[in-house]
C-alpha cells in the first residue's frame, strides 16, 4: 500500500544542483574563489576538538559578535544552517495552505520551493527590465492571503540593487501585518551609494516598534564559508524569539559557529577579498559588454547575461570548454565572478561562442 504523503508535494522539483566534472572551473554557485583564511582554518581546527559535544544551541557568542557589529540587541539576532534555513523558518512562521508567499522572478530559486514546502501558494512577480526587483508590482500583488514577501537585493541572478527611497516607499505600501524579508546574501559586494543597508534599517525600525521587517545575510558568500552552512537574520525581538523556537535543535554546528566568529574577527582581510572580487566583476563586465553582451550592472559576485532562449546553448558551450555556469532556461545565464585566471578561462569560452544576434 502506498504510504500516505502530502499530494501537494508530488510535483516538487527540489533544489537543483549539478555534478561538477573534475577539472571544471566552477562559476555556477556564487562562491568565493578563495579558500578559508589561515585564522579561520585555525579556529575550525580548534573547534573540531570539541565536536563530541552538541553545539551551543543559542549560538550566543556568534550572536553577540553580530549584535556588536550591527549595533543591535542580541535578542534580535537569529542564526540558521545557512540563510536558506532561516528562509524556511520564516515561511513556516508565517504561512500555511491557503496563504501566499510573494517573491521576484527570476530570483533565488529556493523561495518557490520553500513556499510549496509549507503548503503555501508561491506567487512569483517578474523583475523590471533592468534586472531589479519590481517593487511597485510586488506591492500591488499583496492581497489578503499574502503572509510573506521576499525581496532580494542584490537580486540573484541578475545582480540589481535596490535604492533606499524606493524600498522605503515599498515598506510603507505593504500592510504592517505582512512580513517582508530583505535577502541581502550578497550585501558585502554592493558598492552602490544609494543602497539601503538592511541590517541598520531593520535595527532602527525595530527600535521604533515596527515588527514586519527582517534582514537576512549569510557567511556563505563574502565570508567564504558556503560549506559550513551558516547564515543570520536581524528582526524584531518577537520574530527572533519565534524563529528560535522553530529552529531545528542544534542545527548550527560548533565548527560553523567558530568559523563564523573567526571570520568576523578577520574583517579587514575579508573586506580586501571582496574588493578584489568587485574589481574582477567590473573587469569581467567590461569585457563582456565589449563583446556585445547585454550585462546589467551587478552589486553581487556574479553577472547576468540576458541570453534569452540561447541560455542553455551558451551553458553547454561553456561546459564543453570546462567552465560551469548557471543557466536559467529561456532567460539567461549567471556567471560567478572568479579569480583572474578563472575569469580568463570563461572569457576564452565566450569568445568562441557564436550566435548571430545573441545580444539583441
Ligand atoms: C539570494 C540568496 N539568498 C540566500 C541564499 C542561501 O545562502 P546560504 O543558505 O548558503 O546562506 C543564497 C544562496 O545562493 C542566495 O543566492
Amino acid at each position: 500500500m502506498p504510504v500516505r504523503t502530502r499530494p501537494d508535494l508530488y510535483g516538487l522539483a527540489g533544489f537543483k544542483t549539478v555534478p561538477i566534472p573534475a577539472g571544471t572551473t566552477e562559476l555556477a554557485s556564487n562562491e568565493l574563489p578563495f579558500g578559508p583564511l589561515g585564522s579561520v582554518r585555525a579556529a575550525v581546527a580548534r573547534a573540531a576538538g570539541g565536536v563530541h559535544r552538541y553545539p551551543d544551541n543559542s549560538g550566543r557568542l556568534l550572536r553577540e559578535c553580530l549584535a556588536d557589529r550591527f549595533g543591535a540587541p542580541v535578542t534580535q539576532v537569529s542564526l540558521g544552517a545557512g540563510s536558506i534555513a532561516l528562509c524556511l523558518q520564516l515561511a513556516q512562521l508565517t504561512s500555511a495552505p491557503g496563504d501566499e508567499i510573494l517573491f521576484p522572478r527570476p530570483s533565488f530559486e529556493a523561495y518557490s520551493l520553500i513556499a510549496r514546502t509549507v503548503g503555501a501558494t508561491a506567487r512569483p512577480v517578474p523583475l523590471r527590465p533592468d534586472g531589479r526587483v519590481d517593487l511597485v508590482a510586488l506591492a500591488a500583488a499583496v492581497n489578503d492571503r499574502t503572509r510573506l514577501v521576499f525581496v532580494c537585493t542584490p537580486n540573484n541572478p541578475t545582480g540589481g540593487v535596490l535604492g533606499r527611497a524606493e524600498l522605503e516607499k515599498f515598506f510603507d505600501a505593504v500592510p504592517e501585518d505582512v512580513l517582508i524579508v530583505l535577502d541581502e546574501a550578497y550585501w558585502e559586494f554592493v558598492r552602490y551609494p544609494d543602497a539601503l543597508d538592511g541590517m541598520a534599517y531593520v535595527r532602527d525600525q525595530a527600535a521604533a516598534g515596527r515588527d514586519n521587517l527582517v534582514a537576512l545575510r549569510t557567511f556563505s558568500k563574502a565570508f567564504g564559508l558556503a560549506g559550513m552552512r551558516i547564515g543570520y537574520s536581524l528582526s524584531s525581538e518577537d520574530i527572533a524569539e519565534r524563529l528560535r523556537r522553530l529552529a531545528l535543535p542544534y542545527s548550527v554546528g560548533t565548527v560553523a559557529q567558530a568559523a563564523a566568529v573567526a571570520s568576523l574577527e578577520a574583517d579587514q582581510e575579508l573586506r580586501q577579498r571582496c574588493d578584489e572580487v568587485v574589481e574582477q566583476r567590473e573587469l569581467l563586465r567590461g569585457e563582456l559588454v565589449g563583446l556585445g553582451y547585454r550585462v546589467p550592472e551587478s552589486g553581487a559576485n556574479f553577472l547576468w547575461l540576458g541570453l534569452g532562449r540561447h541560455a542553455d546553448l551558451f551553458r553547454q558551450h561553456c561546459l564543453e570548454r570546462r567552465v560551469l555556469v548557471k543557466s536559467f532556461p529561456g532567460e539567461g545565464v549567471r556567471v560567478t565572478v572568479g579569480n583572474a585566471t578563472e575569469n580568463d578561462r570563461f572569457l576564452s569560452a565566450v569568445r568562441e561562442f557564436e550566435l548571430p544576434g545573441m545580444a539583441s
